[in-house]
């Protein structure tokens, strides 16, 4: 299932007041599992959850962390479930159709969906089906556990002995696309989305919410404390996002474009491909044209940039039209039949750099209201250009306007909220059967948004 609106999400997250009065009582307290032997090791996620520590049933008032972390991730968060989903029938079927076997005993699989590092980095607690557990994310825990939980002990100290630095936007975003776009030693390309698994999408602050984050937001520099800078953590969380995930694609363009299976399909519009078809006068792909290519030939998924884009002219307007240039000219390399490798290579190199450029200033630069609002209107009035850019493009543009107006709608007085809440959802409906989307009616859609903007 694709994101739905946030917005809708949430109220069902709440309805469900912590249904979860289950309470996982693990065998493995903290401290069996710091034996000196296992230092530097991946202790499983048993060793976070006692009550005391981050298993309570209910989250903490008198703390600036909810302490129920652990409860959050094994009742709520898909992540606790990533193993099982290949032993289900569809993993398992794409197991059988890659020649795989087992699709839980295949590496290629594990890599994403469990905590798979080698034997000698796991500690006696450790058990592979947990999934995508705490340490997926926050790194070894042998090192820290036990220290991590005595007074006066900092974060700092704690990424010093091994912790991933998940407060740092850029590296947590970093850290979610190491599964949720992929690597050069991990990946998901079309042959195994031709074997069913989904593609891949990302976007940090919607996925966040969507997990459900289990941390606070603002953050608090102690109980009820929000840190001062955090206010607009929301827009931060999605520029950043979008940067750092700009940077990673072209990474991967690049080194595909060095790779054996080239073209890569899955960089390429899905829906070029994967269309019905229709009577002449009712198309509206030749309506529309084919602006930039040789009818026919199958255009790179440009969802990545289409939205960023307004951000980016908004932060740097020069590095924004330097960034455009050199995607423009990756769009019409990887829009051909037989796109060139060199050419593409060395397009996406240049546009990873200038974004990872546009990525620091974008993470550490202020952000208000007035911006915020600017952003929301930009992007709807760039309804047309975005929108032909296919329905992985529309997505970007209603998951960026969800979350940009929740953030500005928390601090702002909206007077016709309501109706702009609705208008934003419309966009979301519109984008629940992929293979009907229509451009001119999502276009409209953004439209309208913009204009209850104004
Ligand atoms: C690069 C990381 C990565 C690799 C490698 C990977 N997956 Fe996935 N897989 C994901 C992510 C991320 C999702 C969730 C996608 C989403 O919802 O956005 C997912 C989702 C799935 C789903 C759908 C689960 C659901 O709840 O609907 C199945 C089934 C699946 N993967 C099976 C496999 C199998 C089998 C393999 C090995 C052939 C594999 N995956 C390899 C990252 C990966
Ligand atoms: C999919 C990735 C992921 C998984 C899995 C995960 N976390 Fe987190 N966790 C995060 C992110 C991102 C943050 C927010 C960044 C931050 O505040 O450091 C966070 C924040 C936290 C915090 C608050 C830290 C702070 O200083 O505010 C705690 C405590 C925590 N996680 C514990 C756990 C525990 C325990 C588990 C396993 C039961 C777990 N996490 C699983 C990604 C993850
Ligand atoms: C080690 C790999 C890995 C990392 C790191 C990771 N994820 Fe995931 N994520 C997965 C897999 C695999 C799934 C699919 C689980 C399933 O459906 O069974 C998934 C599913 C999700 C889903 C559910 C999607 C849906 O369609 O409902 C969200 C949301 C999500 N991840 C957010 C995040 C965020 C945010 C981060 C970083 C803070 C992150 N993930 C880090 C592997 C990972
Ligand atoms: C250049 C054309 C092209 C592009 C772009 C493309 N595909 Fe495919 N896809 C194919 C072909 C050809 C097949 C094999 C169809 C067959 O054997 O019947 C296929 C098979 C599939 C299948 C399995 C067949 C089915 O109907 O279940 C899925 C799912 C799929 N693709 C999804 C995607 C997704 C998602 C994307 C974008 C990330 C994508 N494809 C991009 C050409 C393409």
């Amino acid at each position: 299932m694709r994101i739905r609106s946030l917005a809708n999400r949430l109220t069902l997250l709440f309805a469900a007041v912590w249904l979860g009065a289950i309470f996982f009582a693990w065998p493995n307290p903290a401290a069996a599992a710091n034996s000196p032997a296992d230092t530097g090791k991946y202790t499983g996620p048993g060793s976070c959850s006692s009550t005391s520590c981050h298993g309570s049933v209910k989250p903490r008032a008198d703390n600036r962390i909810f302490q129920n972390e652990y409860s959050v991730w094994a009742v709520k968060d898909k992540h606790a479930k990533a193993y099982d989903a290949l032993t289900g029938p569809i993993g398992e079927r794409m197991g059988n159709i890659l020649g795989l076997g087992k699709s839980e005993r295949a590496a290629k699989c594990l890599a994403c969906h469990a905590l798979d590092v080698p034997d000698e980095a796991r500690a006696k607690t450790f058990d592979l089906s947990e999934g995508v557990s705490c340490e997926s994310c926050h790194g070894p825990a042998s090192a820290w556990l036990g220290p991590h939980t005595t007074r006066n002990w900092t974060h700092e100290q704690s990424v010093a002995a091994g912790m991933v630095d998940t407060r740092n936007l850029a590296r947590r975003t970093e850290k979610c696309l190491t599964c949720h776009l992929g690597t050069q030693e991990k990946f998901v390309d079309h042959e195994m989305i031709a074997a069913g698994h989904p593609d891949l999408y990302f976007e940090l602050d919607s996925f966040s919410a969507v997990m459900p984050r289990h941390w606070k937001t603002p953050r608090e520099t102690a109980p009820g404390v929000p840190a001062e800078n955090d206010a607009w953590s929301g827009v931060r969380e999605w520029g950043t996002g979008q940067a750092v995930q700009l940077r990673a694609s072209m990474e991967r363009i690049a080194w595909r474009a060095k790779g054996k299976n080239w073209p890569e399909y899955s960089e390429l519009q899905c829906f070029a491909c994967h269309h019905s078809l229709t009577a002449p006068e009712q198309s509206w792909r030749q309506e529309r044209g084919y602006a930039g290519r040789r009818p026919g030939d199958p255009p790179w998924n440009a969802s990545r940039y289409s939205v960023f884009r307004e951000l980016a002219r908004q932060v740097d307007n020069d590095a924004a039209s330097r960034l455009d240039e050199q995607v423009s000219q990756l769009a019409k390399s990887l829009s051909q039949l037989n796109p060139d490798r060199d050419a593409v290579a060395s397009a996406s190199a240049n546009a990873a750099a200038l974004s990872n450029q546009l990525a620091t200033r974008i993470e550490t630069q202020p952000y208000d209201a007035a911006m915020t609002l600017r952003l929301l209107q930009r992007i709807s009035d760039d309804a047309d250009e975005i929108s032909n850019e296919g329905e992985r493009a529309a997505e970007q543009a209603a998951m960026a306007l969800d979350s940009l107006f929740i953030a500005y709608a928390r601090t702002e007085k909206v007077a016709n909220a309501a109706d702009i809440r609705v208008s934003i959802n419309g966009l979301f409906q519109q984008l629940e059967n992929p293979s009907n989307y229509n451009p001119a009616d999502f276009s409209k859609q953004m439209r309208k948004v913009g204009s209850l903007l104004r």
